[in-house]
């Protein structure tokens, strides 16, 4: 007989309030405007270098500052300690505001550490790179890598403003540049024809870094991204899984390339292997697979990258996609595109998956190398 239990159930409504803010020359304005100036700021030392205003421009303005190494080898555990060490001799107390000038690695990274420091203190990130601005500080998820395996170790955690100061876009070297460009791409790919077609239209303007139309596509982006997130939070009900396009077999070859290929690049051929996969099962049409190679192709996303990394090993593929996060028993949870705007999610047997995904890869990195000047 089972024994008898009392149980009260209630749901907890958590009602969180983005606000995404993009324009030149707009910190100073924007954080004094929200009263975000009694914060401490956290600097990557690449953007500490490559934009030092930022520097002064937050001497001036805020309680403390720190500069902390960036880059995905900032993605660590003991970078996350040690901002949070930050704080506590700067006596930041529960109600200061972490502001984070980054680009995704640190910016994951000391977005994490807010969520820990005293469970939580408010945030505000300061995206530097396209993704960062894109992506990365859109969505609340925190993470460090662990055992050279992406984001084994985070939260979700939200951060309240995001402001988008396109002065950085003017000084990221041109391979970050158009690697950050592959997850603007993806919300064309998989959530909207529209914006899709005007990737296409506008390609010539975008890469010049041309603002207005650079405030556009990173607005248009955030609308999308957070329009699923909103729905979805935390990855639960199918929904949020559409931003993972390209990300499974992205994340494998992006850590086995010791991160040599940059996020974007890794997710560009990631999103290239997982449409000729869905393309092989019928899912997806081959005019539909042509236009989404196309494109990437267009925005030069590979161009610089592809020689400098070699194609993993089969065994190591095959284990890294194992490990993915999104593994469900012997299953893997995907997001397949049908048609350009169109997804829907599928659970796959991931070790079959594995071994056709290393096939399709190796056939895709020979076409690459074949198509270098
Ligand atoms: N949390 C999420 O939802 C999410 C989404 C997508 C990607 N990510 C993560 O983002 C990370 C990649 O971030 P990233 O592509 O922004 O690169 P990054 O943060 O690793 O930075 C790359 C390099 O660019 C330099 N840099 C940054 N801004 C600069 C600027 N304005 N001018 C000159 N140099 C600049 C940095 O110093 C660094 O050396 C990955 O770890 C990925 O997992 C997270």
């Amino acid at each position: 007989m089972r024994n008898s239990y009392d149980a009260y159930e209630t749901e907890i409504v958590d009602k969180i309030k983005y606000k995404v803010v993009v324009g030149s020359n707009i910190i100073k304005h924007v954080i004094e405007e929200e009263g975000y100036d009694n914060g401490i700021g956290i600097i990557g030392n690449g953007i500490a270098k490559s934009n030092p205003w930022i520097v002064n421009e937050l001497n001036e303005m805020l309680k403390d500052i720190t500069i902390v190494d960036d880059g995905e080898n900032a993605k660590r555990l003991e970078t996350a300690l040690s901002i949070i060490e930050f704080l506590w001799k700067k006596g930041a107390d529960r109600w200061t505001p972490l502001i984070v000038v980054a680009g995704g690695s640190l910016g994951d990274t000391a977005a994490f550490a807010a969520s820990l420091y005293m469970r939580g203190i408010p945030l505000v990130h300061i995206p530097t790179t396209l993704l960062a601005m894109v992506d990365s500080s859109i969505g609340g998820k925190t993470a460090v890598n662990w055992k050279g395996y992406k984001n084994i170790i985070g939260s979700f955690y939200h951060p309240s403003l995001i402001i988008d100061d396109l002065r950085f876009v003017k000084t990221l070297p041109e391979r970050v540049f158009r690697s950050s460009l592959a997850e603007v791409l993806k919300y064309g790919i998989t959530l909207s024809r529209d914006f899709f077609n005007w990737l296409k239209e506008n390609r010539s303007a975008i890469m010049k870094r041309n603002e207005d139309s650079l405030k556009y596509a990173i607005l248009s982006s955030s609308k999308i991204k957070l329009s699923v997130v909103s729905k979805d939070p935390k990855e639960r009900k199918g929904i949020r899984e559409v931003l993972n396009y390209g990300h499974t077999v992205g994340h494998a070859i992006e850590s086995l390339s010791n991160y040599k290929l940059y996020h974007g690049e890794a997710i560009a051929l990631g999103m290239i292997v997982e449409a000729k996969y869905a393309n092989l099962e019928g899912l997806l049409d081959t005019k539909s697979l042509e236009e989404i190679i196309k494109i990437v192709n267009d925005y030069k996303i590979l161009r610089d990258a592809i020689n400098d990394v070699e194609l993993p090993n089969e065994e190591e593929y095959i284990e890294a996609i194992l490990r993915d996060k999104k593994r469900k028993g012997d299953k893997i949870r995907l997001p397949i595109v049908r048609e350009i705007g169109v997804w829907e999610l599928a659970e796959i047997p991931v070790y079959d998956f594995a071994r056709r995904t290393y096939k399709i890869l190796r056939e895709t990195y020979e076409e690459l190398i074949g198509l270098q000047p």
